[in-house]
């Protein structure tokens, strides 16, 4: 239930005019759901005053937007703010005022906790009620030290987004959108269903109003996002029920908008409306991020994944029958409880027959409050450092077959950024790549066809078509 809230208070001029004007420095960890937040953290409190600012010794507030998914992520944080309170000394010493937030899935997962390790921070406030900082901040200057991390009843997404053309021109021409939040798959190594609640999924009008606003900004790609973003429903116009297939459908409508991506999606959610869409949609790019975690049913079974790999290798038969040019990524995770050689090497037959463009793997992370951490049989480090060892450089090897197979082809490049040399641009293929290329005529935004010449570490090189 939506409960309406004023909204907050245009700044007054003296603000405005930069008089008064303060400025914070905003740290992001994790996932890109993060990098989305952090953003609109920036604009609640940029009506409050306060100018978003790269360097973090000009800042009077600094905000680590944390992440708790695996152990090094969050123990990141803490070292931060132990470099973060001797700032803060010295700018006591000095009689400036200098204030510390954690936001993010660490401050939801610790809440207190941050405020008794770290008794240099302010406010701790979660992803659920970042649009309450501003007021967190003000209580704070008044002495107090605050926690927020109910799950507010009022909706964060109803009075955040800034659609000033400028800021979003500043930000670049593609973009991400928040279309759902949460996750109630409760695998049984992840941290997410705790930190971000259960699965929310926005209305269809917000979505689309907030996806028309960032094209009119000149926004041409747009990444919808999600914890289980596939699992995204709403209703549509007629008030029938939508999946995210039919939403992509009404999103490639959207004149101007050039291209559209979402991640992070579950296999159990890739409905035949999802993969019709790649089938029909140009605007839909050819790329897929569809995580499996192992190849064994055992562990698979054990995460409770709820597919087996069988059902995962013909989904992705299915989806590369109605779009054959997709690029398959994926996540994985090795060393989970009770995972022996032969669950590893199930691992290794599914990434062979996969064959992916691009992979994140990681070694299991133990998460104080999930089922996995109570089940005994846990792999020695050791072991799972070797397996990380053997799967990362089949991936990488697959990644740079993919990149080998692009040379030749003429391929469609939108331009996002300046390159390192005069002239030279840097732009994204369908595939998610980073290619640079000699484009003296063409401007940042524009999608222009070029011919892939060769390869790089982690990017390609081409030449105008
Ligand atoms: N919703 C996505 C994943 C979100 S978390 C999905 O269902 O696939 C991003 C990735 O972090 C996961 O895919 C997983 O590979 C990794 N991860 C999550 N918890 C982990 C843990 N406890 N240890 C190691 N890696 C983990
Ligand atoms: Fe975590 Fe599983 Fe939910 Fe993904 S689907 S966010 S891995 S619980
Ligand atoms: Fe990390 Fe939270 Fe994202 S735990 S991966 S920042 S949802």
């Amino acid at each position: 239930m939506t409960q309406k809230h004023v909204l907050l208070p245009v700044p007054d001029a003296a603000v405005r005019d930069g008089a008064n004007s303060r400025k914070v420095f905003i740290k992001t960890y994790g996932c890109q759901m993060n990098v989305y937040d952090s953003g609109r953290m920036a604009d609640a409190l940029a009506r409050d005053g306060y100018q978003p600012t790269e360097d973090m010794q000009e800042a009077d507030l600094v905000l680590l937007n944390t992440c708790h998914i695996r152990e090094k992520a969050a123990e990141k944080v803490y070292s931060a703010l132990g470099r973060l309170r001797d700032m803060k000394k010295q700018r006591a010493a000095e009689g400036r005022e200098f204030m510390i937030g954690v936001t993010g899935c660490v401050a939801q997962a610790e809440g207190e906790e941050i405020l008794r390790r770290a008794p240099s921070v302010d406010v701790v406030v979660g992803p659920q009620t970042y649009h309450r900082l501003p007021e967190a901040l003000r209580r704070a200057k008044g002495g107090e030290r605050v926690v927020e991390t109910d799950y507010a009843i009022e909706d964060k997404f109803e009075y955040l987004p800034d659609t000033d053309k400028a800021k979003i021109r500043a930000r670049g021409v593609t973009a991400f959108l928040t279309v759902q939040e949460g996750c109630d798959k409760f695998c049984t190594f992840c941290v997410v269903p705790y930190t971000r609640g259960s699965e929310v999924s926005r209305p269809v009008s917000q979505i689309v109003d907030e996806a028309m606003k960032l094209v009119d900004g000149g926004v041409r790609e747009i990444t919808l996002l999600g914890q289980n973003v596939n699992a995204w429903h709403g209703a549509g116009p007629k008030g029938e029920e939508w999946s995210l297939g039919d939403l992509l459908y009404r999103l490639a409508a959207i004149p101007g908008l050039a291209r559209l991506r979402y991640t992070t999606s579950h296999p159990r959610d890739m409905d035949d409306r999802l993969i019709e869409a790649h089938r029909d949609l140009r605007t839909l790019m050819p790329y897929l991020h569809l995580p499996v975690q192992s190849g064994s049913d055992r562990i698979l079974k054990a995460m409770n994944r709820r597919h087996t790999a069988a059902e995962y290798l013909s989904l992705i038969e299915r989806i590369r029958s109605m779009r054959p040019d997709i690029a398959m990524s994926g996540d994985f995770i090795v060393g989970f409880p009770g995972e022996t050689d032969a669950d590893f090497e199930d691992t290794l037959r599914v990434v062979e027959a996969v064959r992916y463009a691009q992979a994140f793997s990681f070694k299991y992370s133990t998460r104080p409050g999930t089922p996995g951490a109570e089940l005994d049989d846990q792999v020695p480090e050791a072991v799972k450092a070797e397996r990380l060892e053997r799967l990362q450089a089949l991936l990488l090897k697959q990644q740079h077959e993919f990149a080998e197979s692009c040379v030749g082809k003429v391929i469609d490049l939108l331009l996002e950024k300046p390159g390192r040399m005069p002239g030279q641009l840097i732009g994204r293929s369908p595939w998610l790549q980073s290619v640079n290329v000699d484009a003296k005529t063409s401007r940042i935004g524009d999608i222009i066809s070029v011919r892939i010449t060769g390869t790089g570490p982690n990017s390609l090189f081409a030449e105008v078509a």
